[in-house]
């Protein structure tokens, strides 16, 4: 099903683009009334008027292929009903209705015979065809990944660009071929004037496409790849590599067409021009096959999952982390060193392609500096990863997972790593390496996908067991989400009442709760809108101090922050142990308590405790006990205007720690 998938598809691609570029071809050589161009335009309209009809049963093979696959049944392909369920229903459909829509007037436009001995109806007629074939190409962006991006417009167009610069040079290659082999012969050298001038043309056009394919397709690649294990790890991105490496010589070939054979084709006509224009055939031929080719990689990319979307398998056992030079000094300075020797190597090849009468020894003086560079830098910032590194986790860092992950690391974890996290337990004894200290530094740095690896596959040499066979995935990111909480915390003993300005770090984990009979909300909904203080509280101890918040809460929300009080006990009569007096208007949490609190404890283990959080989701500040309270008021509107003050908030956080 797959290989018929990617044969339809490449077919229609291959089509679509063949014909834009024959119709682009022909408007770019221009009119001549010679009989050799003339019998070359009459072929390629012919082929035009072929093109467009396979391009259109080609289209309504994938339309066939797509209602199968979307309905789950083969049947499907040939029901009606599902056919215009399709169609009608679907964003894939109506792009498709458009299209072919265009197809078929580009189809009736090339069957009526048209009068085109004046130039202005030659210009009008030739260009009407181009532009529908264009049309029909390009709108097919709108049915691709880039449809589904936020800022979706920008990116189809992005999208549009690519496809309409891809369509006008490599179908343009195969009729350009065949205008230079017939103008190559000695019979046809009445059309070597045309055929010199379409080739120059051409080659104008081709640079300007190609320097659009570049930097739209970086910016594509940027937002459906988006990182190198994307890159590396991912079946899109390993077509796109696949793409790139085709590429090469295709440019190669290009390059060589432009600097080597073009200019010669003006030259006397039988020793060199015509021999000339023969070997650009064929070279510009080779070209067009290498690009067949890369348009079937691009056909499939546009059913494959974008890399962003799909989990990488990262492929080397090492990676690249400038993490692990924080506290080596030896390392760091040697990385240091290599950087510069990289930074002479890439001076000096800049300075090959300036410099020209010693290009060559320049440039290869300039590589091995540059090896030699990399020799140096890379080999310290090396460390060990694993098929699974760059998983995104399936659980959010959320306290009910942190809270699920610490009964799970009790059951165990807990004998080896210690309760904290320490690396304690009694189990560690009769190891033959410590349990390592999960609360370290060094474990934050590592991503949860590493973690993940550890904790199914164990570590063998140093004792630790696996845990794939004992605990669920999702139990295992639920450990994941509770050993990152331990770290934090640890990193986070530190942090008191008074916000850092500009020092964004602990992740505040989300939450769901409810207030009453009200349904329930999550601290991201606050994202981007609100400060919230989270408050956690005792009765009695707390209450002068809620009477205190009460009191603020106008001038709180004044300032933009809201304050979520969690009673410590979970009580679910928590607004009536409040009492009615003092009034308080802001949230009490009466559902999703138990875990607010568990995991917060986590970060203040106080009977009292409050976290003011920030707009993108970071705890900024933790007062403990009296803490925050023990300030005078006002102290908590300065931290709030503090943070509404700062310029250039912090990233917001992912979902998922990494
Ligand atoms: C039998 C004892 C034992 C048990 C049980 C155990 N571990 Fe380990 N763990 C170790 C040892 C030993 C190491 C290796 C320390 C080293 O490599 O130096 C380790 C390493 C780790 C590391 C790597 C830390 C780092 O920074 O290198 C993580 C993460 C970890 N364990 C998590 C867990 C979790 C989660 C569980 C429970 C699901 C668990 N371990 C259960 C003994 C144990």
């Amino acid at each position: 099903m797959i290989a018929l998938e990617v044969l339809v598809r490449w077919a229609h691609l291959a089509l679509s683009v063949l014909l834009v570029g024959t119709a682009v071809s022909i408007l770019l050589a221009g009119r001549s009334d010679r009989p050799t161009a003339l019998g070359w335009e009459t072929r390629m309209l012919d082929a035009c008027r072929g093109l467009v009809v396979l391009a259109f049963a080609a289209g309504v093979a994938v339309l066939l292929l797509q209602t199968a696959l979307l309905e789950g049944r083969r049947a499907a392909a040939l029901d009606p009903g599902a056919l215009r369920r399709v169609l009608l229903e679907t964003r894939g459909g109506h792009v498709w209705l458009v299209r072919h829509g265009l197809l078929l007037l580009l189809a009736a436009f090339l069957a009526v015979p048209l009068d085109v001995r004046r130039r202005v109806d030659w210009r009008a007629a030739r260009g009407e065809t181009a532009l529908l074939g264009l049309a029909a190409l390009g709108a097919g962006a709108a049915a691709g990944h880039a449809a589904a991006l936020p800022g979706a417009l920008a990116a189809i167009a992005t999208d549009t660009v690519h496809v309409l610069a891809a369509g006008a040079w490599v179908g343009g290659l195969l009729p350009l071929a065949l205008l230079l082999r017939r103008a190559g012969r000695a019979e046809g050298a009445d059309a070597r004037p045309l055929a010199v001038l379409a080739a120059r043309r051409f080659s104008r056009l081709a640079l300007a496409c190609v320097l659009a394919l570049v930097a739209s397709g970086s910016v594509i690649a940027w937002a459906q790849v988006g990182s190198v294990a994307g890159l590396v790890g991912t079946a899109y991105g390993r077509l796109l590599l696949g793409k790139l490496a085709l590429l090469a010589p295709i440019l190669a070939l290009a390059a060589l067409n432009r600097r080597r054979h073009l200019p010669a084709l003006g030259g006397e006509a039988l020793r060199v021009g015509r021999p000339a224009m023969r070997r650009l055939a064929r070279f510009v031929a080779g070209e067009a096959a290498l690009a067949l080719a890369v348009l079937g990689l691009a056909a499939t990319m546009g059913f494959t999952p974008p890399a962003a979307h799909a989990e990488p398998d990262w492929p080397f056992a090492f990676r690249l982390s400038l993490e692990t030079l924080a506290d080596a000094p030896a390392r760091a300075a040697r990385a240091l060193v290599g950087s510069q020797v990289l930074v002479l190597g890439a001076v000096a090849a800049l300075a090959a392609l300036v410099v020209r009468r010693a290009r060559w020894p320049l440039l290869g003086g300039a590589l091995v500096v540059l090896g030699a560079g990399a020799a140096i830098a890379l080999p310290p910032l090396a460390i060990d990863a694993y098929p699974t590194t760059y998983v995104r986790p399936a659980v959010p860092y959320q306290a009910a997972s942190i809270v699920a992950g610490a009964a799970r690391y009790r059951e165990h974890c807990a004998v080896c790593h210690g309760p904290t996290g320490a690396g304690d337990g009694p189990g560690g004894l009769r190891l033959a390496r410590p349990p390592a200290d999960l609360r370290a530094p060094h474990t934050g740095q590592h991503t949860a996908g590493d973690l993940f690896w550890w904790i199914t596959r164990g570590i063998p040499r140093a004792g630790m067991p696996a845990f794939g066979a004992t605990l669920a995935a999702e139990e295992r990111w639920d450990v994941i989400n509770y050993v990152r909480a331990l770290s934090a915390a640890h990193a986070a003993r530190n942090m008191g009442p008074t916000v850092e300005p500009d020092r964004a770090w602990l992740v505040a984990p989300d939450f769901a709760y409810a207030v009453g009979p009200t349904p329930a909300r999550t601290l991201k909904d606050y994202r981007g809108r609100r400060v919230v203080l989270l408050t956690l509280y005792a009765l009695p101890g707390s209450r002068p101090r809620l009477a205190q918040l009460a009191d603020l809460y106008g001038s709180l929300t004044a300032l933009g922050a809201e304050v979520v009080a969690v009673p410590t006990d979970a009580a679910p009569d928590a607004l009536r142990r409040l009492g009615a007096a003092p009034r308080i208007l802001f949230p009490v949490v009466t559902e999703g308590a138990a875990d607010i609190v568990a995991a917060y404890r986590m970060l203040a283990a106080a009977p009292h405790a409050e976290l003011l959080i920030d707009r993108q989701g970071y705890v900024r500040a933790i007062g403990r006990g009296a803490g925050l309270a023990a300030a005078e008021p006002n102290a908590l509107l300065a931290e709030i205007q503090e943070l509404n003050a700062e310029k250039v908030p912090a990233p917001a956080p992912e979902e998922h720690v990494h």
